[in-house]
């Protein structure tokens, strides 16, 4: 099939290209002249495991090209998705200037029945709008479909490649056909095609994102509670997560959810809310719950140093707001630089990916290294932001030699509490006995 993909950002790259990997033919669109350039140039441009592969394959191949022009871009495309950014405002809401804006250059271009697509995260009620902006220019026929998308950044090619499921909301019949058909190789295992209404669709990407963050946070305050009763949460997590209703997944505590799409999806789903005179008291504690949460690392920093930290020296392990990604967006590590630095404390830090976005958000407020080890030279303690796998089974040796004091701040509950206690470490970690 000949597809367009407008918009070249994390979603829309991983869709580009992996729907290319299937045979069909696509053209990615986006306003962003260098960035064009770059992609066309065979350079890529995000981080994202097993995406260059097929990137670089399906350029040689010449089935994903790039362009700046919409007009090229979508003139032979069957369908075209909108991938583009939902910025939050102040008040949480989604902002949807560069969808709509391009719905209306859709409207002046199209000539024949095409499908639109809404990839991105965008409110309910965004497909009748769009349609809306396209039929002011267009007056053929052409279907606007929501189809949102629940890749995970760190795994987004293997999510694309093998969904849980695929939601499409559309009531057009046509619409239905060409999306089962252009979906049909991704679905092989029996995942279901689900199909609904657009408004349904639109809100099952909030409420899944939602729901997620629910767990999270939930499981935040059960390990504040195991600390302060002195139970574990890592039992207490295998203990409920057995449970087939509840699962195992995303029951993990830590120092808080971060990233581009669960602190702007929960915040735009009570604006929502709101905006039809609901209060969804769950998620505004969920919101709350988390702020609380990123800030709880700091305080157990800071009581270990009995209230001062000026002047002491952290070797901070991992940036990104998880890991296998650079992407610090919502970074829980940057909300606890913020805070130790505030107090007087510096920090030199390490993060096998992030570091370079780090550096350019914040310059030199904090000290950068070379690797996970020189992070350590002469630091009071280690405190950890990210899980990346380097970071799980590391050389104890290096690290007692290179720190001052044997202390480690773990706000991902890497290392066992009682093996860290034998190898003679202070070991604090999230919802676990010290
Ligand atoms: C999330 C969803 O998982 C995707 O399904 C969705 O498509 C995507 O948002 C989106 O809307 O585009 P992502 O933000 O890439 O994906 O990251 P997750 O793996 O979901 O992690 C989000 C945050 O939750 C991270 O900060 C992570 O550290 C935290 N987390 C996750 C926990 O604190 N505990 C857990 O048990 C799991």
């Amino acid at each position: 099939m000949k597809i367009s993909v407008v918009g070249t950002g994390y979603v829309g790259l991983v869709t580009g290209t992996c729907l290319a990997e299937t045979g069909n033919q696509v053209t990615c669109v986006d306003i962003d002249e260098r960035k064009v350039n770059m992609l066309q140039g065979g350079r890529i441009t995000i981080y994202e495991p097993g995406l260059e592969k097929l990137f670089e394959r399906n350029l040689k191949e010449e089935r994903l090209q790039f362009t700046t022009s919409l007009a090229d871009g979508i003139r032979d495309a069957e369908i075209v998705f909108l991938a583009l950014p939902t910025p939050p405002g102040e008040d949480g809401s989604a902002d949807l200037k560069y969808i709509l804006g391009v719905a209306e250059d859709i409207g002046k271009l199209l000539q024949d029945y095409k499908v639109i697509i809404d990839k991105s995260t965008v409110p309910v009620g965004t497909a009748e709008k769009v349609h809306a902006a396209i039929a002011r220019n267009y007056k053929g026929e052409f279907d606007v479909v929501s189809n949102p998308e629940f890749l995970r950044e760190g795994v987004a090619v293997d999510d694309f490649m093998k969904p849980d499921r695929i939601v499409i909301g559309t009531t057009s019949e046509r619409a239905q056909k060409l999306l089962t058909d252009l979906y049909a190789p991704y679905v092989r295992q029996g995942n279901p095609i689900l199909f609904m209404d657009e408004r349904s669709a639109e809100l099952t990407k909030y409420a899944a994102n939602s729901f997620l963050a629910t767990k999270i946070s939930f499981m935040n305050e059960v390990a504040q509670l195991c600390e302060r009763l002195g139970a574990d949460v890592d039992m207490v997590r295998k203990g409920i997560g057995s449970d087939e209703r509840i699962g195992k997944r995303f029951l993990f505590p830590g120092i808080g959810y971060g990233g581009s799409c669960f602190p702007k999806d929960v915040k735009a789903l009570v604006h929502s809310a709101n905006e039809v005179d609901y209060d969804f008291q769950i998620l505004s504690a969920v919101m709350e719950v988390n702020e609380r949460q990123k800030q709880h690392l700091v305080q157990k920093i800071k009581d270990y140093y009995s209230g001062s930290i000026a002047g002491k020296h952290f070797a901070l392990w991992g940036l990104a707001f998880k890991p296998n990604t650079d992407d610090i967006r919502e970074a829980p590590a940057l909300e606890i630089i913020d805070a130790l630095v505030e107090n007087g404390a510096v920090i030199t830090a390490y993060d096998p990916e992030a570091m370079k976005n780090v550096k350019t958000l914040i310059g030199d407020k904090i000290r950068f290294a070379e690797s996970q080890y020189e992070c350590l030279e002469g630091a009071d303690a280690l405190i950890i932001a990210t899980e990346w796998n380097e970071f799980r089974t590391p050389d104890f040796d290096k690290i007692t030699s290179a720190l001052k004091e044997m202390v480690v701040f773990d706000g991902r509950n890497l290392f066992d509490v009682a093996a860290m206690q034998e190898k003679g470490f202070y070991y604090e970690s999230i919802g676990r006995p010290t």
